[in-house]
């Protein structure tokens, strides 16, 4: 047995990668899969199209690697976390699109929770902030709107899973319902201090016990799947963010790792004990390698790499993301604008879910490329502000950033943000660590990997970002980001 197989289901594609017993990446293929916007502040995904396109990136890299299937020790599945979907169990029919952890529809239900004075105690069992962001309200939303759902639940015949449960229902051929501490912790129905699912808040948001998954450790045996007839276990559920922070190697306390996805996802490990936040991060599970619970405390920023698909595709000043890169270096700096890309409200550390984007400081002289460089600029920024609210709420000094995802590529950004935050940022060698993280996960549990230590010895940096800038200019810079951020509370 020599290969871990993972399946990284994220919010913009489905990709599929084959490791080696060395963590070497060797085989990998990706597809996009169509977003849809039905309102505004809404978000949507066909349940079934994540399917077909996480199954034909499966194929794909079978074939293309025409590795034995006998050789493939384990599946890991790693997922966009929180999107929301019901489906029959019987049938696996979706009974309503995947609401996506973007979507801001709950967001009037999120207020009326709040001026009830529930927001306290969901913070203090699950961790979280009561905000659309997590599963539970888009899930009470879909068993009030969709005719007969309530009813159906409540007869069991409906089964709710984050994006993992449904690939893990689809792989095992309707036969597994089951999840991780990691996604289950995003779902704002799991207690992070008792492990378990709790029986308040199940009452709060009026969900019936009977549609939830089981829950395991993120390293464990979940059940086989076929794959063209062979048996393969699934080894590993892990939620993206944990899966990174795992494939970084970030396994002790005050270890960080920001990614730059379509947003942007900073993770400090906290081992055993959980951070309470009073800065507006939130606890979370991290992966869970037993029954011994592990936890981070998490900044969640909801556009970050996505604000270059809208100059992309609404402002149309590049052609291909690529591009982005070169515009913003040819101007020195963004003369004085600044774009906070609030389109689907501010995450942490404000929560302003009905929050709208601004470019501020135009002027006649303004040009494309200086939007362009505010644009990166507002990545690191943003990733900065989740940082600082790292450091005032947890006693470890975080010594140094780990970063991954695509925009981890830009150079020029990465400078920007040790400039900003005053510590080094460091790049691994492979930055797929979101699919790295559920393969060591998977290889753990299969024996493929001999330990953690082993999987930290396997990481490797590949480049070091050492601050330039003076902490008096970076305080500036980050003032004016700060008054930006402020005058767009007041709309
Ligand atoms: O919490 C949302 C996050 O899991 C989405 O990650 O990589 O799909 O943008 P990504």
């Amino acid at each position: 047995m020599q290969y871990i197989l993972a399946l990284d289901q994220g919010t913009s594609s489905s990709r599929t990668i084959l490791f080696n017993r060395r963590g070497e990446l060797v085989h990998s293929a990706q597809l996009e899969f169509p977003q849809y916007y039905p309102q505004a502040s809404w978000v949507e995904h066909n349940p079934l199209e994540i399917w077909q396109s996480q199954k034909n990136t499966i194929e794909q890299v079978l074939k293309d690697s025409k590795v034995q299937l006998r050789d493939i020790a384990g599946i890991g599945i790693t997922n966009q976390r929180e999107t929301c979907i019901v489906w029959h169990r019987e049938s696996g029919k979706p009974i309503y699109p995947a609401i996506v952890w973007q979507d801001r529809r709950t967001a009037n239900y999120c207020q009326q929770l709040r001026e009830q004075g529930h927001a306290d105690l969901i913070q203090q069992k699950t961790g979280l902030v009561l905000d659309p962001y997590f599963s539970a309200t888009k899930l009470a939303w879909i068993l009030d709107h969709v005719p007969h759902a309530r009813q159906q639940a409540e007869n069991g015949e409906l089964a709710f899973g984050t994006v993992d449960t449904w690939l893990a229902y689809q792989l095992s051929e309707k036969k597994l319902h089951v999840s991780d501490v990691s996604n289950a912790s995003r779902t704002m129905l799991w207690n992070i201090h008792t492990n378990m699912w709790d029986q308040d808040l199940l009452a709060l948001f009026g969900i019936p016990r009977q549609l939830l998954p089981e829950i395991f450790p993120s390293s464990h045996h979940f059940g086989e799947c076929q794959l063209f007839g062979q048996a393969i276990p699934i080894a590993s559920i892990v939620g993206d963010q944990q899966a990174a922070l795992f494939g970084q190697a970030c396994f002790e306390p005050g270890m960080a790792k920001n990614t730059y996805g379509t947003g942007c996802f900073m993770l400090a490990h906290t081992g055993n004990s959980c951070a309470h936040s009073t800065h507006g991060l939130i606890s979370t599970a991290a992966a869970q390698l037993n029954l011994q619970p592990q936890y981070a405390l998490e900044g969640s920023v909801f556009i970050g790499g996505a604000v270059v698909q809208w100059l992309r595709d609404n402002l149309h000043i590049i052609r291909n993301s690529n591009e982005v890169e070169a515009l913003a270096e040819s101007v020195s700096d963004s003369d004085g604008v600044i774009f906070v890309p609030a389109f689907a409200g501010l995450g942490a550390p404000y929560w302003k879910p009905d929050a709208k984007a601004a470019i501020f400081g135009l002027h006649r002289g303004t040009t494309n490329a200086h939007i362009a460089c505010a644009a990166i600029e507002s990545i690191a920024f943003q990733s900065a502000e989740l940082l600082l609210a790292m450091q005032n709420d947890y006693q470890h000094p975080i010594q140094e950033l780990r970063v991954d995802g695509g925009a981890a590529r830009n150079n020029a950004l990465l400078q920007f943000q040790a400039d900003l935050l005053g510590i080094p940022i460091v790049r691994p060698r492979i930055t797929e660590t979101t699919a790295l993280g559920a393969a060591y996960l998977a290889g753990l549990s299969t024996m493929i990997f001999s330990s953690v230590d082993e999987c930290q010895q396997l990481w490797q940096e590949e480049r070091r970002f050492l601050p330039q800038l003076s902490r008096e200019q970076a305080q500036l810079r980050l003032n004016e980001w700060q008054k930006a951020i402020q005058s767009l509370r007041q709309y």
